[in-house]
């Protein structure tokens, strides 16, 4: 299914550095990785793998809850943007309505903007933490989702400078966005399942600016963590499109251990006017019954009142044309909520002037 292909790391060390060899070599990886194939492997990224062990075994004991006792988290009032989301639930653009075989959970790990949270309220909910999870996963999910988060930044102002930028010129963008960290737990296959087409999250790009990825654990029939059952299971990124393979390369998304893998959202694409591509990636399921997986990422989003649109530079015809027109970054994510199946089309409607009954209601007296 995928070819070998070289996917650059950015070592955030090398990024800090005062010798500029090392910021030389840290730049191009991430313009390599990002304006090549969509994803850079990121090491020395400061997220504690023992920590994300733990992490996982305290979600396990939430997934393994009855469906009854999960029910009351899935907010589908807040879009799904915080608590449980119950599998069939998200659908993949791509998809054609086959919703993805997982169960996740979202958690924002910093404090929402209270303006924010008053102009867009399903984006900026409180956090929702079930009553039967303890200390240790709350305080694991906040301190995984801020590890990831400060990588990012980061690797934000690394890419920012890889392009010549002023280094806060992504960063600035973001305080305060409507960040946040999922979780998710891939659903084992039955036998009659098995090779029928069933995929754990059909191929789509990522809508926000960027992904971080802390890697997975998969876990067999008994529940034991294990090593993948075979080599059809897992994430897939697809590369850009060249002349020459204009259906670009499926790439298995394996980092080198200790690493984390970090690819590009929508956002980055339409502020970069393309120059780097948000990445095409699908996760496949094993061809084995019985198997799950747990995964998680953090998810960093514009702040929802910037306008999404190539910055300056990048700002081409062609750019305007595949880009335009602006939209408020809020606007872009509810409208986008929508299409994944999260959000109520109604939401749609709260775009526009939506009073025009006034008028009715007032011509009605009028008659009377
Ligand atoms: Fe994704």
């Amino acid at each position: 299914m995928s070819v070998t292909a070289q996917i650059p790391t950015c070592d955030l060390e090398d990024l800090q550095s005062t010798d500029p060899a090392r910021v030389a070599a840290a730049s191009s990886a991430i313009r390599e990785g990002f304006g090549r194939y969509g994803l850079v492997y990121v090491k020395n990224h400061g997220v504690d793998a023992a920590a994300l062990d733990r992490f996982y075994d305290s979600f396990r004991a939430f997934v393994a809850l009855p469906e009854a006792a999960k029910a009351p988290y899935g907010r589908g009032d807040l879009w799904y943007q915080r608590g449980w989301t119950p599998p069939n639930t998200e659908v993949a653009v791509a998809s054609g309505g086959q919703p993805d075989f997982k169960e996740c959970f979202f958690v924002a790990p910093y404090d929402n903007d209270k303006d924010l949270e008053a102009q867009y309220p399903e984006l900026y909910p409180p956090n929702v933490w079930p009553a039967e999870t303890d200390a240790e996963f709350r305080e694991g999910y906040i301190r995984l989702g801020r590890a990831l988060h400060e990588a990012g930044l980061r690797l934000l102002e690394g890419a920012a400078r890889a392009l010549e930028l002023p280094p806060s010129t992504f960063t600035g963008l973001l305080e305060n966005g409507p960040h946040v960290t999922r979780v998710l737990n891939y659903l084992p296959l039955a036998e009659g399942q098995l090779d029928q087409g069933i995929l754990w999250g059909e191929e789509h790009t990522d809508f926000n600016l960027l992904t971080l990825l802390p890697g997975g654990r998969f876990f067999d029939p008994a529940g034991v963590p294990a090593a993948a059952p075979d080599s059809k299971s897992g994430l897939f990124l697809r590369t850009r499109a060249t002349a020459e393979n204009p259906a670009g390369t499926l790439v298995r998304g394996a980092a080198p251990p200790g690493c984390i893998t970090v690819q590009v959202g929508q956002q980055l694409e339409i502020l970069t006017g393309g120059e780097f591509l948000a990445t095409p990636h699908v996760i496949t399921a094993p061809g084995t019954a019985g198997w799950t997986r747990l995964s998680s990422a953090h998810f960093m989003h514009l702040q929802s009142n910037q306008v999404l649109y190539p910055l300056g530079r990048f700002r081409t015809t062609t750019a305007m044309r595949n880009y335009g027109p602006p939209v408020l970054a809020g606007t872009y994510s509810i409208k986008t909520l929508v299409d994944i199946g999260l959000a109520p089309k109604a939401a749609l409607e709260k775009l526009g002037y939506r009073h025009y009954d006034r008028l009715d209601t007032q011509r009605a007296e009028t008659k009377d």
